[in-house]
C-alpha cells in the first residue's frame, strides 16, 4: 500500500537527499530537455516563457492556500526574507530560532541595527512578545528535521499584532502548507517541490504589501511587464507580482512543470508516505516515532555519515548530525539499506 511513484523517477534508490535538492520528477526533466532543445535551436519563446511563469505563480498560490495576486516570483528565499528585514523600523525586535537555517536569518542580522533575538524551537511562540516586530522561522528545520507548532506561533503573534514569516523551503511538498496565514511564506522549490534551484516563491498578506518596499523591483514588476520594459515612470504592479524578481526563465520551465505535478497528488498520502518511512527508519535505530519526514541524528565524528556513503546512500551532515529525508521515490528498501549499512 503506500504511495507508489518510484517509476516517475530516473533514480532515487538510496537517494535520501530530498532536504538537499530534490530530484526531478518525469515531466520536470522532459520539459527542461525540451526547453533546451527549443533554446539552442534558437525557437525558444519569450511570450511562451512569460505563460510558463505565471502558470507557475498558480500553482505556488494553490500550494500555499492563496490566490495568485498574493504571489510573487523569485530565486532564493534568502531574498524575500531580505524585503521584509529591509522593511523593519531600526532598533524592532525580531525573534527567530537558534540554529535556524541561515536565510531566514541573516538577513535580519545583516541590518545590524535590529535585535535579533534567538530561541530554541519549542520557546518561539512563547518569546513573541509585545515588544516583538516579526518573528520569523522556517517550518521545518533544515538541521533537524523538526516541525514547527505554526498554530501556536500564529496565536502569539496575534495576540501581540506581531507579523509573521514563515519559510517552507524545507515543508511545501510533504506537509501541507495552505493554512499558515502568515504575512510573508517564502518557499524555494528545489529540494520537496523538486523544481530547479533558482526558483522560489512568496506570498504576501495585505499587511506584507502595505509595508515592504519592493527594492528588487524591475521590468518583471510591472502590471504588464512586456508593456513597460522601460522608464522613467516607477510602473508596479497592484499586486504582489510588484515583488517579483525577473523570472530565470529556464529554471521557471521546471518548476512549472514539478509544482502542477505536486498539486496533482493528495498532500496526505504523500506525508503519511514520507511518515511511515522515516518512522520505519527511527525504529531501526531505536529512535521514538517522530512528526518529521526528515531524520536527524548525533553524529559528531561523522561516522553514520561515512558508513552511508560508503553503501552507496546519499544522505547529508548538518550541524554535528547525520540526516535522511525520505519522499516521494523512496520506498521499504531504502530504508532497510540504510539501516543495515549502519549496522541496525
Ligand atoms: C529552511 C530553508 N530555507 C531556505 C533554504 C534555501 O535558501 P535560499 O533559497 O536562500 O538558497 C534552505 C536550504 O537548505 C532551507 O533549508
Amino acid at each position: 500500500v503506500g504511495l507508489s511513484l518510484r517509476h516517475r523517477f530516473a533514480a532515487g534508490r538510496g537517494y535520501l537527499g530530498a532536504a538537499t535538492l530534490g530530484l526531478p520528477v518525469d515531466v520536470t526533466r522532459d520539459a527542461v530537455r525540451r526547453d533546451l532543445e527549443k533554446w539552442s535551436t534558437g525557437t525558444a519563446d519569450v511570450v511562451e516563457y512569460t505563460a510558463l511563469v505565471e502558470s507557475a505563480r498558480g500553482h505556488a498560490a494553490t500550494l500555499l492556500g492563496t490566490t495568485s495576486d498574493r504571489v510573487a516570483i523569485g530565486a532564493t528565499a534568502s531574498a524575500f526574507v531580505a524585503l521584509a528585514a529591509a522593511a523593519a523600523p531600526p532598533g524592532a525586535e525580531v525573534v527567530v530560532v537558534d540554529g535556524d537555517f541561515a536565510s531566514v536569518v541573516r538577513p535580519f542580522l545583516a541590518r545590524e541595527d535590529l535585535r535579533v533575538t534567538q530561541v530554541p524551537l519549542a520557546g518561539l511562540a512563547e518569546a513573541v512578545g509585545p515588544d516583538t516586530w516579526m518573528v520569523a522561522y522556517a517550518l521545518v528545520q533544515s538541521a533537524t528535521g523538526e516541525v514547527a507548532d505554526a498554530a501556536a506561533v500564529r496565536s502569539a503573534a496575534r495576540d501581540h499584532d506581531v507579523r509573521v514569516l514563515v519559510d517552507t523551503t524545507q515543508a511545501t511538498g510533504w506537509l501541507p502548507t495552505t493554512d499558515l496565514d502568515a504575512d510573508l511564506t517564502v518557499c524555494h522549490t528545489y529540494k520537496w517541490l523538486c523544481g530547479p534551484r533558482g526558483s522560489a516563491f512568496a506570498s504576501f498578506s495585505a499587511r506584507a504589501q502595505e509595508e515592504i518596499r519592493p527594492l528588487t523591483a524591475g521590468w518583471y514588476s510591472a502590471l504588464d511587464p512586456w508593456a513597460s520594459c522601460y522608464g522613467p515612470e516607477l510602473d508596479l504592479a497592484p499586486d504582489a507580482s510588484r515583488y517579483d524578481l525577473s523570472p530565470a526563465w529556464h529554471a521557471w520551465v521546471g518548476a512549472e512543470a514539478a509544482l502542477g505535478f505536486t498539486i496533482s497528488l493528495d498532500v496526505a498520502e504523500v506525508h503519511a508516505h514520507g511518515l511511515d518511512l522515516a518512522n520505519a527508519f527511527r525504529d531501526r535505530l531505536d529512535l521514538g516515532p517522530s512528526d518529521s519526514a526528515i531524520v536527524a541524528w548525533p553524529d559528531p565524528g561523522g561516522a553514520a555519515l561515512a558508513a552511508m556513503t560508503t553503501a552507496g546512500i546519499t544522505a547529508s551532515g548538518r550541524a554535528g548530525r547525520a540526516r535522511v529525508s525520505f519522499h516521494l521515490w523512496n520506498d521499504e528498501e531504502d530504508v532497510d539499506l540504510t539501516a543495515t549499512a549502519l549496522g541496525r
